[in-house]
């Protein structure tokens, strides 16, 4: 039997979607004028079966008037009898009022997971029905202080690109840095003020110093200093009228901000393309244009404004005095990604303070016909090209306020990774570690262990709640943290070198075997792995994986509980097993940019 996909959500990659393109294929036979896409889910309770389905139901609401079926059991058998053959498949039954249950071949899973060794966990990559995707993440403002709001779009916004990575799926990672505020105009006349003349553009670093430092003096004397503040607007106009010596100094602030990010950057191994708000610049005027010639434009108190049906405020995209605003350039932004870039899903991840702007810049876009309606079928992923803003809560102190250091000055990013790194450190020193692995593996494991807890402390969170930041709790051993999933896989590695066996030889020569109870449910949540990160690409959050990930590492010491795997009549399969694990955990901790280590 021909298998296709029958719901666009529907792709053959996680074990989850095949068996539900298996019960499309059943309501399609069973039901070839409804056919409608299937609702699977795994089931509760495995003594019914590992997947069900659940369409009876809404089904039977559809079809009753026909007068074949009696009730929605009759449909749920229909469906049942309908379903093709399939060596996934080990038994169906109904339940309760049609519920298809099913329950997978045990032959099928043991094959599934030694494919994986052989193959490469590529193969397991839920597949997506998208061409480009554009993530626009971390984004601080040049100058301004990069916070920690801007580490988590930061964290969220990276796990988010590689989890669509892994699909296959081309991404564009953007950093729509703020480089082009009304912010700079004071900074370039303080800089010319204080270093003035003719050698105002030599040696900027140096004058410049600390740039948050010099970004609040220069601000101080904007607030105050009526005549300074007159100046600053007049240098806004002169550098985005495009004088060379502006440009200049707007250039190498720029460069100063962009080292800080940078740091940063490559402490996390996050990787971004810079694209800031001056790169939109001069396609604003013609997307304005074009927005006018739709007529959705108003002048309102000397500004353009879009008005939206139902709303008070609308979005302004000119001020009053002709100059551009953010929203100006993010609905050039969005109009360039696109149609420059022709990508059919562009993601925003930034706190949700900012909801509402993009709510207002997606609504006009609609109204601009550059992206579709939403559609009303719930089940059904949305139509492209898609828009979605990743909204994320605040990072609190152990005060229950905004995180803060001791002295209540801003939170300097690359202080706070550092700190991570060295609790790490520290704790390793204490457990005698530096003297085993040496100075530069210490090093190495503090690095991918702190981290890798301040990322996964964040991702792990319902994105949308607030969180508190806790050194103290992202580093305990026991519970759910990055520090003890590493140790968690860095055992099953051990356990893996103890046998002295090769896995390279023995996937080979030998086969899984899903026999003990525990082994078969360890088996059974690894193949999840696939429909869990679909399931959170879905959702655009990645803690269904970190759930994931714990979960997992409980499931395999319930096993290793019971089931002893070196020297045992079943070493080969359950080295195996083992192997799976660790594959599926290392390619978990890939997803949320955390570094796994062979040993801890
Ligand atoms: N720079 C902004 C901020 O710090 C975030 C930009 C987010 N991306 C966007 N296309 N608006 O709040």
């Amino acid at each position: 039997d021909a298998m296709e996909p029958s719901a666009p959500s529907v792709s053959l990659g996680s074990v989850k979607a095949q068996v539900a393109a298996l019960f499309g294929e059943a309501l399609k036979r069973g039901f070839p004028e409804e056919a409608p896409s299937p609702q699977v889910a795994a089931c509760n309770n495995p003594k019914f079966g590992d997947y069900q389905c659940n369409n009876a139901m809404s089904l039977f609401a559809k079809v009753k008037g026909k007068g074949e079926f009696k009730n929605p059991r009759a449909v749920g058998e229909a469906i049942q009898k309908a379903l093709p053959e399939s060596p996934m498949v080990a038994s169906t039954s109904i339940a309760g009022p049609g519920f298809v249950n099913l329950k997978l071949s045990t032959e099928w899973m043991e094959q599934r997971l030694l494919n994986v060794l052989k193959d490469g966990m590529a193969t397991w990559a839920p597949l997506l029905p998208y061409k480009r995707v554009v993530v626009d993440f971390s984004s601080p403002n040049i100058a301004k202080e990069m916070h920690v709001g801007h580490l988590r779009s930061t964290i969220i916004g990276d796990s988010i690109a590689r989890m669509i990575e892994y699909t296959g799926v081309d991404v564009l990672r953007r950093n729509h840095v703020g480089d082009w505020g009304t912010q700079f105009g004071m900074l370039i006349q303080y800089l010319f003020d204080e270093a003035g003349g003719a050698d105002a553009l030599t040696d900027i670093e140096h004058k410049i110093g600390d740039l948050q430092v010099f970004y609040k003096a220069s601000k101080k004397r904007f607030d105050e200093d009526p005549d300074f503040k007159e100046r600053s607007q007049q240098a806004v106009v002169k550098l985005q009228s495009g004088d060379p010596v502006h440009r200049k100094a707007w250039e190498k602030i720029c460069d100063i901000s962009r080292k800080e990010f940078e740091a940063v950057y490559q402490r996390l191994d996050v990787k971004l393309e810079e694209r800031g708000e001056s790169f939109y610049n001069p396609h604003i005027p013609a997307v304005l244009k074009m927005l006018d010639d739709k007529g959705l434009t108003t002048i309102s108190d000397g500004a353009t404004c879009i008005f939206f049906p139902g709303q008070k405020d609308p979005l302004m995209v000119r001020k009053s005095d002709g100059g551009y605003n953010y929203a100006s350039t993010d609905m050039t932004a969005m109009w360039y990604r696109l149609n420059e870039e022709k990508a059919d899903w562009v993601i925003y991840v930034t706190d949700v303070g900012q909801s509402n702007h993009f709510k207002s810049v997606f609504k006009a876009a609609q109204m601009a016909g550059w992206i579709p309606e939403e559609s009303k079928d719930k089940d059904a992923l949305p139509p492209t090209p898609r828009v979605d803003h990743v909204g994320f809560g605040l990072v609190l102190g152990d005060d229950g306020k905004r995180f803060r250091t001791r002295s209540s000055e801003v939170v300097r990013l690359v202080d706070l990774l550092d700190e991570a790194k060295l609790r790490c450190k520290q704790q390793m020193v204490e457990r005698g570690r530096e003297e085993d692995f040496g100075a530069e593996e210490t090093e190495h494991a503090a690095a991918a262990v702190g981290y890798g807890a301040v990322k996964y402390a964040d991702l792990q969170q319902n994105r949308l709640t607030n969180y508190t930041f806790s050194f103290d709790r992202m580093l305990e051993l026991k519970g759910n943290t990055a520090v003890y999933l590493l140790y968690a896989l860095a055992r099953i590695f051990a356990i893996i070198r103890k046998s002295g066996k090769s896995i390279d030889d023995l996937k080979q020569t030998a086969r899984i075997e899903l026999a003990h109870e525990k082994e078969l449910q360890l088996g059974l949540h690894l193949l999840r792995f696939s429909e869990v990160v679909e399931q959170a690409i879905i959702e655009l959050s990645p803690n269904g994986v970190c759930e994931f990930l714990y979960d997992l590492s409980e499931k395999f010491n319930e096993f290793y509980a019971e089931c002893r795997v070196v020297n045992s009549p079943e070493e080969s399969s359950r080295l195996l097993l083992c192997a799976v694990t660790a594959e599926v955990m290392q390619q978990g901790f890939k997803l949320l940019g955390i570094q796994p280590l062979q040993r801890l």
